[in-house]
């Protein structure tokens, strides 16, 4: 094995990373609470439910100084690791705030040459120390599955009544990135609540519905549109996983027509299952049944191409494909109905402009509510395996009797 390779050998773990999802779902649960956060197929209905209720009242909290304080005792005893071995702005601040905002201590490794990796230091025994420190590891790596791999070391040294700490997969290479999924999920659920009243008039879901008949509230029967770097897109990947678990959803997927790019057979096959309708196609000026895919879209998921895992003839290919069917212009935003939430995971790409900052203002507009929402619900997935959601709702309850 070459040095490089021993780094990161997980071959004890195989045979646990070669079992069906199904199957492994339940390595990651304690009873009705999860034990690490790894893959988005772990993010139930239910599940995310209470972490959104989580989520609403610590936001509502952090408001004011009284109950932000509270909320700053929540977890003080506790200490968290941000691993990041790759680059990240969103989910490494939002992370870090999160724990701020809970009282727990943080720290972090976002370069291997400033840590022992580069005495030849295994992944897995960085891990383990961590754990000797920490009460979470937070981690984003380039390399597929270490998460996962680190919550198999986790609970096999619980199982030898040793120290053993959740794991929290905040992005592995381009297979999952579960936390996004939530914060994803978290807006949509606000976004189509279309709770904001207009006392004279009725509510904003009556008015809408002058125009959208059938339209109801929440996630289900819903056209979600992603469009980008669907193959190597790991928050679409993510995200289509946990809105497949509501009814009667259509997804269709956009993307240039490049094996790399393109949907791969596994997801699509996983939707399908699920009972989704999914309709691929390589222009957002594409028709379905007659009519253009963004005037029938309610949701928008925009997502840039992923340069950083361009293979050699990749990019030679990559840099001759048109990108201009793939860019949400002023125009075709003009096609979206009047409600339909515009989404992207960030950051965008300033030279590609698959999203331009001339529709940022746009009031459909949810990427800088989406990064903030991440604030919330990291903070609520925290509470929630750190087992602190009754002390929550009993401090919460001190504050707001409603
Ligand atoms: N959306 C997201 O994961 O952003 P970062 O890469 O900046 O964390």
């Amino acid at each position: 094995m070459k040095p490089a390779d021993t780094l990161s050998d997980f071959s004890a773990f195989q045979s646990l990373l070669d079992r069906p999802i199904e199957d492994k779902l339940r390595d990651f649960q304690r009873e009705q609470r999860l034990k690490h956060l790894i893959c988005a197929a772990q993010l139930k209905p239910d599940l995310l439910k209470r972490l959104s209720h989580l989520a609403d009242m610590i936001r509502r909290m952090a408001r004011e100084r009284e109950s932000n304080l509270e909320l700053r005792q929540l977890l003080s005893h506790k200490r968290a690791m941000l691993y990041f071995t790759q680059p990240s702005t969103r989910t490494f601040l939002s992370f870090m705030a999160a724990c701020q905002i809970l009282g727990i201590t943080c720290n972090e490794v976002r370069d291997p040459k400033t840590s022992s990796e580069i005495k030849r230091e295994s992944h897995m025994d960085s891990i383990r120390m961590f754990s000797s420190y920490f009460d979470v590891i937070i981690m984003r790596s380039p390399i597929a599955n270490f998460a996962e791999c680190c919550a198999y070391m986790m609970n096999r040294l619980e199982s030898q009544e040793m120290r053993s700490v959740p794991t929290i997969n905040a992005g592995s290479g381009s297979d999952e990135h579960p936390t996004q999924a939530l914060l994803d999920f978290y807006t949509i659920q606000r976004s189509f609540s279309f709770d904001s009243e207009q006392k004279e008039t009725g509510s904003r879901l009556d008015a809408l519905r002058q125009s959208y008949p059938d339209l109801q509230r929440g996630p289900a029967g819903k056209t979600y549109l992603f469009c980008g770097d669907i193959g190597r897109g790991r928050t679409v990947r993510s995200l289509a996983t946990v809105l497949s678990q509501y009814d009667s959803q259509r997804m269709i997927f956009v993307s240039p027509d490049h094996d790399a790019l393109k949907m791969d057979d596994g997801l699509r096959t996983r939707l399908q299952d699920a009972g989704v309708s999914v309709y691929e196609f390589e222009s957002l000026d594409a028709e379905l049944n007659g009519e253009s895919i963004l005037s029938q879209t309610d949701c928008l998921y925009m997502t840039r191409i992923q340069r950083e895992h361009n293979s050699a003839d990749d990019t030679e290919q990559l840099a001759r494909i048109d990108l201009g069917p793939f860019q949400l212009t002023p125009e075709r935003v003009q096609r979206l109905k009047s409600f339909s939430p515009i989404m992207h995971p960030f950051p965008r790409d300033s030279v590609v402009q698959e999203l331009p900052t001339e529709i940022d203002s746009d009031p459909r507009v949810m990427y800088f509510r989406q990064a903030r929402n991440g604030m919330w619900v990291r903070a609520a997935l925290l509470v929630h395996l750190l087992d602190a959601s009754e002390e929550l709702f009993m401090a919460y309850n001190r504050f707001y009797r409603d």
